[in-house]
């Protein structure tokens, strides 16, 4: 495995690479590796001749008051993560590489998604995160690149990137990968305390809740969420930031429960800020389900 710390040597490596034909896939990411990335790491693995993982800790999207100094580090067990998992090429730069003195090129999405959920509560995030996608990029050149279900709006605003910016790489989305008791595995989860973890996995099970009104029958997406709010209100230690049923694509709160969904969460619990989502397909005949089981109770 190459470890690449500067942007040289990674642009020289993705261009020879693809000279000889060979085909390039990349996974962006902040380190403090988890099964979720590695999930990243193996589909992109068994998809593409080689496999560039970036670990980069991008200061660009966070806030002021975020927890950028904190961000948890762990660039040697990464590394021997990576390894054993069989990635080709390691891309860790250090901020100065990325954000030269003099650096002033920012990428911003205007409109629609940036003013939602994470954007609203996270000014600036997402120019951030374009930001820092667009150049990994234009440096790896990846014929794909892999993204996590976890950050639904993340995903959807790097598919909007791609298209908008005519890069040419094919964006995968992967599942959400969770701990055994439904808490989505994330590397903030290494900020709970014991008993913040006990509770965590309440952000999951609201979003179940959702998940079974919904099959149940009901339509009405207040009624669903204030089902979440009220699993996630048991727990003492959890403050919900928002509870939304949404338009899957638009992440617009939907006025009717008529198809596919989005049911998203983020909490604090404790300090530590969590989100979490699912996608709800409205089962066909899920009414009549209801029924039945009402007549079974
Ligand atoms: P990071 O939080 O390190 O996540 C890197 C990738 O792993 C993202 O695509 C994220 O959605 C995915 N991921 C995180 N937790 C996951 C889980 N439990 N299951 C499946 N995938 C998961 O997201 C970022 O970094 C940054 O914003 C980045 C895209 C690298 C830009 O800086």
């Amino acid at each position: 495995m190459r470890l690449f710390k500067t942007v040289l040597e990674m642009s020289a490596f993705s261009k020879k690479a693809r000279l000889n034909g060979k085909s390039i896939g990349l996974v962006p990411t902040m380190g403090y590796l988890h099964e979720g990335h590695l999930s990243l790491v193996k589909a992109s693995i068994d998809s593409s001749d080689l496999t560039v993982v970036s670990i980069f800790v991008n200061p660009v999207q966070f806030g002021k008051n975020e927890d950028l100094a904190k961000y948890p580090r762990n660039m040697k067990r990464d590394l021997a993560l990576l390894k054993k998992a069989g990635v080709d090429v390691v891309f860790a730069p250090e901020v100065s590489e990325m954000y030269p003195n003099g650096y002033i090129t920012y990428v911003s999405p205007q409109g629609g998604l940036e003013g939602l959920l994470e954007g609203e509560i996270r000014p600036g995030h997402f120019r951030g995160v374009m930001t820092v996608v667009a150049k990994l990029l234009n440096i790896t050149e990846p014929d794909k690149a892999f993204f996590g279900q976890k950050d639904a709006q993340q995903c959807l605003i790097i598919k909007k990137l791609v298209r908008d910016l005519n890069f040419k790489a094919e964006i995968l989305i992967l599942p959400t990968v969770r701990e055994a008791d439904g808490l989505a595995k994330s590397s903030r989860n290494s900020y709970l305390d014991a008993k913040e973890r006990v509770t965590a996995p309440a952000i999951y099970k609201a979003l179940q809740i959702a998940q079974q009104m919904i099959n149940l029958g009901e339509r009405n997406p207040a009624v669903v969420i204030a089902g979440m709010r009220r699993l996630i209100g048991c727990e003492k230690n959890i403050k919900i930031e928002y509870a939304v049923i949404t338009d899957p694509e638009t992440l617009q709160p939907v006025s009717s429960i008529d198809g596919r969904v989005l049911a998203l969460v983020a909490a604090r619990v404790g300090k530590t800020r969590l989100i979490d989502n699912i996608l709800i397909d409205r089962k066909v005949g899920s009414h009549h389900r209801r029924k039945n089981a009402k007549t079974h109770v």
